[in-house]
Order: structure tokens, then C-alpha cells, then sequence
């Protein structure tokens, strides 16, 4: 068995314990909802996809009336994609184009205020079933602010919000800011204003960061200039949280400031500032989208002893319990803010998708989320893939195929893992996490910003059915060396473009890492940010048990992690999946 690297961890395999070439596939049919409206609005509609495959999808929608009492109604709704309702239940379904309307049947059209009727339908779709954003009953938007003096209303901008008044999906019908340090940068490359409107995250990964660091913005002045860019619509601003005490215990290339037992540090100088700032009566009207702190939870899983891959960076932080306690300290001041959305980092499917580390990964999440006065309640969602390559969908290979009698799961690429791609991994946790007690509602986002894969070297089609290794290694679109290779991947293109409800369970697609930010240095360079040399990202470098020894696939003569690689931007414009 081969050892995994993922971007900074890595996963021991139990695929002993897993004999055998039967395949139970966990990725297919999950569940999505979109809860649409609050108790002000006149109706408020559950739209739910109970259950979905490759090219079709069961739906059941609940509507309810607020408002004055009806005798009939109609509910409207379009589809972002090329969904068509295929047979309906208990409502009559027609279409046209894009748009939906769901009549009454002669038997459920009286709803009295706060009565509800349910239907259900079938559906076919191709590419991703996003959740449609708005429904109408009646000709009226059920998420509608009908009275603007009502404070309990999370539609009216003037109300102060309530814990209770965040949105099922913030990215929903919601700008995404653009940040102007990034866009500069990207617009000053060479066709480089077809991407630098797009939004990335803002990263806060060290305390000069909350002012600013070497004159540049700080956190203020981001949410003051997405003030600006939000205008009279909605806005989300991503934040990423990330500067845990002993950071990156498993690698070296984005190690912290802060050291193993910084931890009283990280609270008072780090967390405490930024939830005072989001905390600003100021920036009540933002969705404020905050990705807590990635790659550090997983690594106490697979990163420690008595795993071969421990480290002992890992184990002090394992030890010490400072990993758990400040993402529970962080959720917690954080989760206060009414404004504030909190998704907690769950790696990505290269890691985290093989059976020893899945469930024990959520487990170690909820820990987190229950530790240092943090509930459940606190976690809006869940983020995977940031900053990683690994592919959202592969079309031309299953974790349920086999060739010749042998399982895709038995190939060299996929090594008995589990989920062959970030957007079956993504829905999958999803449903684990609900399973072991969080939200229902709970939302994925997916860092798509680096795995695109496009470009002439793109498999047209399936790999060939000579071996189980062909086949695999002819259809994949993630072209890395190895699963587990995570720094400046050469070959790597932009993926899907941000967007909101891409896919059931999934809040939005989100440029995390910015495009053209390097993640770690080819050689040592000295640098104060505490980032160290970690030889995944140099090209020479052999690998080790981690990767099972294969080269890094690292581009050449990359800076030190977060700053501007003007090569790796070009590279990744001209292998952008879908092209620019
Ligand atoms: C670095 C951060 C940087 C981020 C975004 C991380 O790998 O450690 O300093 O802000 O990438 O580029």
C-alpha cells in the first residue's frame, strides 16, 4: 500500500481492511435543500433533491403561506441549467425554457395563512443540478421583504440581525467581493482582466494582516471597500482564518508565527481582533464568509503517531490539543457575529477519502466544533479542496467501474480510496457530518480556483480497458504525478468559476487560494513570515513515503507561500477548465 501526501497531510491507508474488489459506492444520491423565505415573507418553500444520479434527480418541494388565505396557487421557479421536470406529483408541473410553474390540483388549492402544500417531481439534467434561488407564489417572491419595519425580517438591510436571520446560502443571490490587491495583480499579467474580476479569498494569515501588512489593506479595509462593491444588492466577503499555533504541522511550506503553545496568543491577538472588527455595527449588512483554518484539524488524524506518516510537529500539536482548541475558540467568538458565516476546512478527497480517515475526520470536527464554548450551531458549513488540484468531477472513469474483474479502486491513481473526485467527496462528508449531528442544513463550498485541468493534454474520453490502470490513468483529468502532491502543480489550469448552488449540498464553487499565489518556495528563501522550505515544491525532489516516492511536479522557481508566481498564473489561465 502507497502512502497519500495530500497538500500538508497525509493518509495512512487501512486498505487491509477493505479485501477484495467489491465496491459499495457512497457518493451517489444525496440529499440538497434550499430553504427559501423567513417568517415575515408571505410564503417561505423547501425545495429539496432527495435524491440525484448522473442524470436525473427526485425532488420534493414544500410551500408555505404566509400571507392572506388562497384558494389556489401557483409556485414559480427557473433553473440556472438545462434541468426538465420529467413527471410530477400532487401539483400540475409544465415548463418552458428554464422556467418552472407548479399549479394545484384540485384537492390541495386552499392553504389558510401558514398552511403548506408538497409536491414532487422527477427530473432529468446534465452537468450540475443547481438549486433553483427563487420561487414565487402567486406571482410573489416568498423570500421578499414585505414589511420593512418588521426586525425579525433577515430580508430588511435595516434590521439588526439575529442569529436566526442568516440565510440558508449566503452566496445566493449575492456578489462575492472582489479583492483589489488580487485583481491588480492578476489584471497586470498578460490577458490577465478576462479572470481579475473574479472573487478570492482574503487571506488573514498572520496578526499584521488585520492592519495590513507592508502598507496593504487590511481587514477594515476590505470590508469598507466591500461595502462599496455591495451597493444595494447583497455581498459575501471570504475570509480565510489561518494562523493556528504550530501551523501546518505536517509540512513546511506554510509553517506560522506561532508557535506549538502560542495558543493564549492566538486568541488575544488574532481572533479577538477580527471578531471585534466583523463584529462592527458597520458591516452588519455583509455575509461575511470565513473558512477556518485549513489543513490543521485532518492532521490530527492522519499526521500522527502511531500512523507511519506521523510527524512529530503533529504530535505536539495532537498533544497539546491547541489545533482543537483554537478552531473551537475561533467558531465560537466568530459564530457570536450574526453576520458572520463559518465554514470549518475538511481537506479534500485525496486525503481525507480513504475509509480510516473519513469518518474520524468528521469526528475530530465535531470535537473541534464543541470545543472551548463553540456549538454546532456555529458551523455554517464545510470547505474542501482549498488550495488543493483535485479534480471536481471525473466524467470518464467511476469508483464503481471495473476492468477486466479489477476495481478502479484497485488502480495505482486511485489506491483504494474512496471518492474519485472533490464533488462525490464534498457531498458525501456532508451527509457524514449531518449523520454525526450537524446542521441539516449544513453547505459545502468547493475551492475550484487551480483544478481545472484543461488544456491540449485534457482526456477527450475514457482511458483504455486494457488494465484497471490505463483505464484510469487514460481518463483522468487530474494530471498530477501522484494524488498526494499539493505544491504549484505543474499542468494545473483555473477551474469552474465561482458560483452559487452549483450542485445539491454545495453552498457555492469559491477561488479560496488565489489564483497565481505560490504554495511554497522551489529553495529555501529567507523570509519573517515564518514559512519555511518544504522540498514538495521543489521540481528535483524525489518524494518520499508520502507520496510514494514519486517526483513533486512542482513548478520551478516558485516564491515563498502567498506570494505573486507569475509563471504558475500563466499556466493556470492557459489550462483554465471550462477555457477562458
Ligand atoms: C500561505 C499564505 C497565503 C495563502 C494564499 C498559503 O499557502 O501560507 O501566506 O496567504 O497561501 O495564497
Amino acid at each position: 500500500m502507497s502512502r497519500i501526501r495530500s497538500r500538508a497531510g497525509t493518509a495512512a491507508l487501512a486498505a487491509l481492511a477493505l479485501t477484495g474488489a467489491a465496491c459499495v459506492g457512497t457518493a451517489a444520491a444525496l440529499p440538497a435543500d434550499v430553504a427559501v423565505g423567513a417568517a415575515a415573507a408571505t410564503c417561505s418553500v423547501d425545495y429539496k433533491v432527495q435524491n440525484q444520479w448522473d442524470s436525473g434527480f427526485t425532488t420534493a418541494v414544500t410551500v408555505t403561506n404566509n400571507g392572506a388565505a388562497v384558494n389556489s396557487w401557483n409556485l414559480t421557479w427557473s433553473y440556472a441549467g438545462n434541468q426538465k421536470v420529467t413527471s410530477g406529483w400532487n401539483a400540475d408541473i409544465s415548463q418552458s425554457g428554464a422556467a418552472v410553474t407548479a399549479k394545484n390540483l384540485s384537492y390541495n388549492g386552499n392553504l389558510a395563512t401558514g398552511a403548506s402544500a408538497s409536491f414532487g417531481f422527477n427530473g432529468s439534467y446534465s452537468g450540475s443540478n443547481a438549486l433553483p434561488t427563487t420561487f414565487k407564489l402567486n406571482g410573489v417572491t416568498c423570500n421578499g421583504d414585505t414589511d420593512p419595519t418588521d426586525p425579525t425580517d433577515p430580508t430588511d438591510p435595516t434590521d439588526p440581525t439575529g442569529p436566526s436571520d442568516r440565510v440558508d446560502n449566503p452566496y445566493a443571490g449575492a456578489k462575492v467581493y472582489v479583492n483589489p490587491e488580487w485583481s491588480e495583480k492578476a489584471a497586470a499579467e498578460p490577458g490577465g482582466t478576462k479572470i481579475s474580476n473574479q472573487p478570492t479569498g482574503v487571506w488573514l494569515d498572520r496578526i499584521a494582516a488585520i492592519n495590513g501588512v507592508n502598507g496593504g489593506m487590511g481587514l477594515r479595509d476590505h470590508l469598507d471597500e466591500a461595502l462599496t462593491q455591495k451597493g444595494s444588492g447583497e455581498e459575501v466577503v471570504q475570509l480565510v482564518v489561518y494562523d493556528l499555533p504550530g501551523r501546518d504541522c505536517a509540512a513546511l511550506a506554510s509553517n506560522g508565527e506561532l508557535g506549538p503553545n502560542d495558543i493564549a496568543k492566538y486568541k488575544s491577538d488574532f481572533i479577538d481582533p477580527i471578531a471585534a472588527i466583523l463584529g462592527d455595527a458597520k458591516y452588519a449588512s455583509l455575509r461575511i464568509v470565513t473558512t477556518i483554518e485549513i489543513d490543521s484539524l485532518p492532521n490530527l488524524v492522519t499526521n500522527v503517531t502511531p500512523r507511519a506518516t506521523a510527524t512529530p510537529n503533529c504530535d505536539v500539536m495532537k498533544a497539546n490539543g491547541n489545533y482543537q482548541k483554537g478552531v473551537g475558540y475561533a467558531l465560537d467568538k466568530l459564530g457570536d457575529i450574526d453576520n458572520v458565516y463559518n465554514y470549518i476546512d475538511a481537506g479534500h478527497h485525496g486525503w481525507l477519502g480513504w475509509d480510516d480517515n473519513f469518518g474520524a475526520s468528521a469526528d475530530m470536527f465535531k470535537t473541534a466544533a464543541t470545543s472551548e464554548g463553540a456549538t454546532l450551531a456555529d458551523v455554517h458549513g464545510f470547505i474542501v479542496n482549498t488550495a488543493n488540484y483535485s479534480a471536481l468531477k471525473e466524467n470518464n472513469f467511476t469508483i464503481d467501474d471495473s476492468v477486466n474483474g479489477v476495481s478502479v479502486r484497485q488502480s495505482k491513481w486511485v489506491d483504494w480510496n474512496r471518492y474519485t473526485d472533490e464533488l462525490s467527496y464534498a457531498q458525501a462528508m456532508r451527509t457524514k457530518l449531518v449523520s454525526i449531528g450537524f446542521d441539516q442544513n449544513l453547505g459545502m463550498l468547493i475551492d475550484t480556483s487551480r483544478n481545472g485541468w484543461g488544456g491540449p493534454a485534457r482526456p477527450a474520453g475514457p482511458g483504455a480497458k486494457t488494465t484497471v490502470d490505463t483505464y484510469v490513468d487514460g481518463g483522468r483529468y487530474d494530471r498530477r504525478i501522484h494524488l498526494g502532491n499539493w505544491c504549484n502543480q505543474s499542468g494545473a489550469g483555473l477551474g469552474e468559476r465561482p458560483q452559487a448552488n452549483p450542485a445539491a449540498g454545495i453552498d457555492a464553487y469559491v477561488w479560496m487560494k488565489p489564483p497565481g499565489e505560490s504554495d511554497g518556495s522551489s529553495t529555501a528563501i529567507d523570509n519573517d513570515e515564518g514559512k519555511g522550505f518544504d522540498r514538495m515544491c521543489d521540481p528535483t525532489y524525489t518524494g518520499n513515503p508520502r507520496n510514494n516516492n514519486h517526483l513533486s511536479g512542482a513548478l520551478p522557481n516558485a516564491p515563498v507561500s502567498g506570494h505573486w508566481f507569475s509563471a504558475q498564473f500563466q499556466e493556470l489561465m492557459k489550462n483554465a477548465y471550462p477555457a477562458l
